[in-house]
């Protein structure tokens, strides 16, 4: 047996083509380890989302170049940077072997095969086209000993916001037949799976036979699945049927990532984002009447260029207004063929201290309302699945509620239980507790002493 070390970077698009690259690797007798020093060959699955995510990609290459000498491990670059920036890293990275883009998966072993036998250094970052592509399907054996999974619906975007580099690195939308997806979602209760996450770059897209919504509520009825979430959505596909969807299926979990990027509708516009804050906040009301009580956490950018202090306050002020539980806050950062940067000039870049400070800023006030959000779930007792011991102290559970909010608990409950858990103290971060009782079990023993990791996420 080989072995394979695979370094993770970016979204869970990455972490699910991880998955299936490890699964195209153990065809070649090529089983994965943890440890990047004994492995013969290494591969980064690379994001271009930030900069800052490039730069983090190229400072663990030089690492692993040790590696290469060493034992002459072979080195390849899959994902994001790799679409991007294709034989331009076999010409600034001498010592890697080959690159790959999220569509050449499949071929990785071919791939390999080449680079080993041809000892030629390979580029593959061939689109498929829409109506070729086949999603690989997931082995559950890959599924063993977790209680939650995400399944893969969609790829690409066709939406165009000005800062994103995903239409230029994931291409068109593609939707996955739905079913497949609820195929693979029955296969994964036979592990052990009870809880799904559907993953894509804008999910309430989906066009594979059914609506989105249609999606969500055939795949709460898999007998196994007792929980089922999303990510990542656009606002302006929040459709009324999504929102019914919310009002009469509980299975669906109560928690909405539905990023905002901006308080302003100047900034919005030239986002192109296509919504007001106005229409955001009328679907965001209409959700919450369906499901009230729901977690809406959001993904802002600061600092877009032409951002003034008034559009920040404008964004300063939805947040407060909007309550998120969450947020994900970024500096904006320029990215290779996208509107804005060809633009920033004409839009006037924003100071790199003006946008720090607006980051700190919102960073303050976010960390005051999650913890308010958690606070209110002190006293209450909430429905926890369990998904192995606690990272902090392992003679505690841990798992996640409804709202997606992080609970350790003391308790016994197995990996896959649907346990009750009375909060006793919360932060901005998790919850803590003490297991109350247990609601159900998964229909097959997920064994607690987890397997080797399959992945590396950094
Ligand atoms: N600069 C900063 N943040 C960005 N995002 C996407 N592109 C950029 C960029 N160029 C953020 C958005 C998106 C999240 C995944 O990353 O907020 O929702
Ligand atoms: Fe990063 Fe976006 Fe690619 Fe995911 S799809 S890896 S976030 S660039």
């Amino acid at each position: 047996m080989k072995r394979v070390f695979i370094h993770t970077f970016g979204c869970q698009m990455n972490v699910n083509d991880t998955m299936r690259m490890s699964e195209a690797l153990a065809s070649m007798q090529y089983a994965p380890t943890p440890a990047p020093e004994s492995a013969d060959l290494i591969i980064l699955n690379t994001c271009s989302i930030r900069e800052k995510a490039e730069d983090k990609m190229l400072s663990a290459l030089g690492r692993y170049r040790q590696v290469k000498l060493q034992r002459g491990a072979l080195i390849g670059v899959g994902g994001c940077v790799a679409q991007q920036e294709k034989n331009r890293i076999l010409e600034r990275v001498p010592y890697v072997d080959f690159v790959f883009g999220p569509d050449a998966i499949q071929k990785l072993p071919e791939i390999i095969q080449r680079v080993e036998a041809d000892r030629v250094r390979v580029v593959e970052t061939a689109w498929v086209d829409s109506e070729d592509y086949v999603f690989p399907r997931a082995d559950p054996n890959t599924s063993r000993g977790k209680a939650t999974e995400f399944i893969t619906v969609m790829k690409g975007c066709d939406n165009v916001c000005a800062f994103c580099v995903v239409p230029h690195t994931r291409g068109r939308e593609v939707s996955r037949p739905f079913g497949d997806i609820l195929q693979e979602a029955a296969s994964l209760t036979t592990v052990g799976v009870r809880e799904v996450t559907l993953v894509g770059q804008n999910v309430n897209s989906y066009r594979g036979g059914v609506s989105f919504a249609q999606l969500l509520l055939r795949t709460a009825q898999v007998p196994g699945i007792e929980r089922v979430r999303f990510t990542t959505s656009h606002p302006h596909d929040l459709s009324d049927e999504l929102i019914e969807a919310f009002r009469v299926e509980p299975k669906i979990m109560g928690h909405f990532h539905l990023p905002v990027q901006s308080g302003s509708d100047e900034v919005l516009e030239r986002m192109r984002r296509d919504y007001t804050v106005a229409e955001y906040l009328e679907r965001l009301g209409k959700l919450r009447e369906a499901r009230p009580g729901i977690a809406v956490t959001t993904d802002i950018i600061v600092g877009f260029p032409g951002e003034t202090d008034e559009d920040f306050e404008k964004t300063y002020q939805l947040t407060e207004q909007v309550r998120y539980a969450g947020q994900f806050s970024f500096i904006y950062s320029p990215r290779p063929k996208t509107a804005a940067a060809m633009r920033e000039g004409e839009w006037g870049a924003v100071p790199h201290e003006v946008k720090i400070a607006r980051l700190e800023r919102l960073n303050a006030l976010q960390k005051k309302l999650s913890v308010e959000f958690n606070a209110a779930q002190v006293g209450q007792t909430v429905e926890v699945l369990v998904e192995g011991a606690s990272r902090t102290d392992p003679t505690r559970r841990f798992g996640r509620t409804s709202h997606n909010t992080t609970v350790n608990f003391d308790g016994d409950a197995p990996i896959g239980a649907l346990a009750r858990v009375a909060i006793g103290a919360a932060s901005a971060a998790s919850l803590s507790g003490r297991q109350v009782g247990i609601d159900s079990l998964p229909a097959v023993v997920i064994p607690d002493v987890a397997a080797a990791p399959e992945v590396c996420v950094a």
